[in-house]
């Protein structure tokens, strides 16, 4: 039971805050739980009761939570140096942070942009591109392509180039034109039951850059995996082609891997299932694992290069944020991406992957559940009324209930619309895994009956 402090500071939470993306009126109804702590993969409020991290807070913890290694780079640089502008100052933990990345990236990465968001990093990557276009006496190249179902973020640039609308629709009028290409999905979908091959997406797409390229700066995609867009997949074999069109039609390619980054799909970057070398790579989220805001933008010499010059060339990139490459979140990146060679997060991935993915088959059994997929530590399964064999209405509020039966049942569930999805710490062992998905089993059945 909630201690008279948790109830109080329950009732200040609704007083004071708006919560992202939530209906206050469903939150004054059930208050967010008061978590107080975390370890491990847990989180725990003030009584000790505990919910297993099955979202990775967000999709951004790797190691798990208040990890020693990662909390004593984060005290010892609060110590030492929290924090320092970027601007005309640098410092070591920015330095030593941008030179790991540029060796763990593909190899024609060979600059580092840091901001505080992955919206912020996916901006980034946009002006320079059309900037870049711009030096290049090329001002026409302005127009961005992206995948439909992509998400990049929520701010007006982002929204511009994501193909969500239940996220993005209302604020269409203010957003830039920009033009979606379909997606070779490896699963069906409830909204697209025969998904299109990739020989067909990739003749459009080829269609498209044939007859527009003059006017393309760039194309953006989240690599394999689309998360925000409903956990849909797409395979290696068309990231490849993608690729090598936008390098044939000269259009500049930004992947963004910022919630496939980090060894979310298996391989540190889900760019290296098919090799590619973009233009642009934008990280963030597991950078710090899930510790602090900070995001990065990296890109080429070959573009580095075309802004470099003569003040009054007039080339400077006139974008920055006061937080950027912060002293601390950088000390925790440090931290993070050492872990993954000391213990071996890669290697735990690969186990966990085959175990979610027999899981979530095995959830298909249930009459309310179909079409399942799993990728890396990625696992989803779309939501059924296994009377209709459709979408449930959004009256009955299903995404909600399971997230209120999953908080008794100690597992965090938030589906995407019609789409449930686990997507844990990379550090999530096996047999972890096991306990979780008895009692997603138990609140399921507690939502859908047996
Ligand atoms: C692929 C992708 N890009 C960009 C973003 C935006 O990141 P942020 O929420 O840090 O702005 C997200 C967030 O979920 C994402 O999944």
């Amino acid at each position: 039971m909630p201690s008279n402090n948790t109830k109080s500071q329950q009732e200040k939470d609704l007083k004071y805050n708006w919560h992202p993306y939530a209906q206050m009126k469903e939150l004054d109804q059930f208050p967010p739980p008061l978590i107080t702590h975390s370890k491990g993969i847990k989180l725990f409020d003030e009584s000790g009761h505990y919910i297993y991290d099955t979202i990775a807070s967000w999709w951004c913890n790797v190691h798990g939570h208040a990890h020693p290694k990662i909390t004593q780079a984060i005290a010892s640089q609060a110590e030492t140096l929290p924090h320092v502008m970027f601007g005309g100052l640098t410092h070591n933990p920015a330095i030593n942070l941008s030179e790991t990345l540029v060796n763990i990236t593909p190899d024609t990465l060979t600059r580092v942009f840091y901001s505080d968001n992955g919206s912020c990093a996916i901006e980034v990557a946009l002006k320079m591109s059309f900037q870049y276009w711009q030096h290049q006496n090329k001002p026409e190249k302005q127009a961005v392509l992206y995948l439909e179902n992509g998400y990049h973020g929520d701010t007006l640039g982002t929204m511009s180039v994501s193909g969500v609308d239940v996220f993005h629709g209302t604020f269409s009028p203010w957003l830039f034109k920009a033009h979606a290409m379909p997606v070779p999905l490896t699963h069906p979908t409830l909204d697209s039951p025969v998904p299109i091959s990739v020989d067909q997406a990739i003749t459009t797409l080829e269609a498209h850059l044939k007859a527009h390229h003059h006017t393309t700066a760039a194309m953006v995609v989240e690599p394999l995996a689309q998360c925000a867009g409903g956990m849909r997949f797409y395979s290696p074999e068309y990231l490849s082609a993608l690729s090598a069109l936008t390098t044939t039609y000269n259009v500049h390619l930004i992947a963004d891997e910022i919630a496939t980054g980090f060894g979310r799909t298996g391989k540190m970057w889900a760019c290296d299932w098919s090799g590619i070398a973009p233009d642009f790579m934008c990280v963030s989220k597991g950078l710090t694992s899930g510790t602090l805001p900070i995001a990065a933008t990296l890109t080429t010499s070959q573009i580095y290069e075309a802004f470099y010059g003569d003040y009054h060339d007039h080339k400077t990139f006139y974008h920055g944020h006061t937080f950027t490459a912060n002293p601390i979140a950088c000390a925790a990146a440090n931290a993070s991406i050492a872990l993954f060679a000391e213990e071996d997060t890669l290697k735990n991935v690969a186990q966990l992957s085959t175990s979610l993915n027999q899981h979530i088959h095995q959830l298909a059994a249930h009459p309310n559940f179909k079409n399942p997929r799993a990728f890396g530590a990625i696992a989803a399964i779309d939501i059924i009324d296994a009377k209709t064999n459709a979408p449930f209405p959004d009256s009955h509020r299903i995404p909600r209930l399971l997230y209120q039966a999953g908080l008794k049942h100690h597992v965090m569930l938030r589906p995407l619309g019609n789409t449930m999805y686990i997507f844990p710490p990379l550090c999530t062992t096996v047999s972890e895994l096991e306990v979780i998905m008895e009692w997603i089993h138990t609140t399921i059945n507690e939502v859908f009956g047996q």
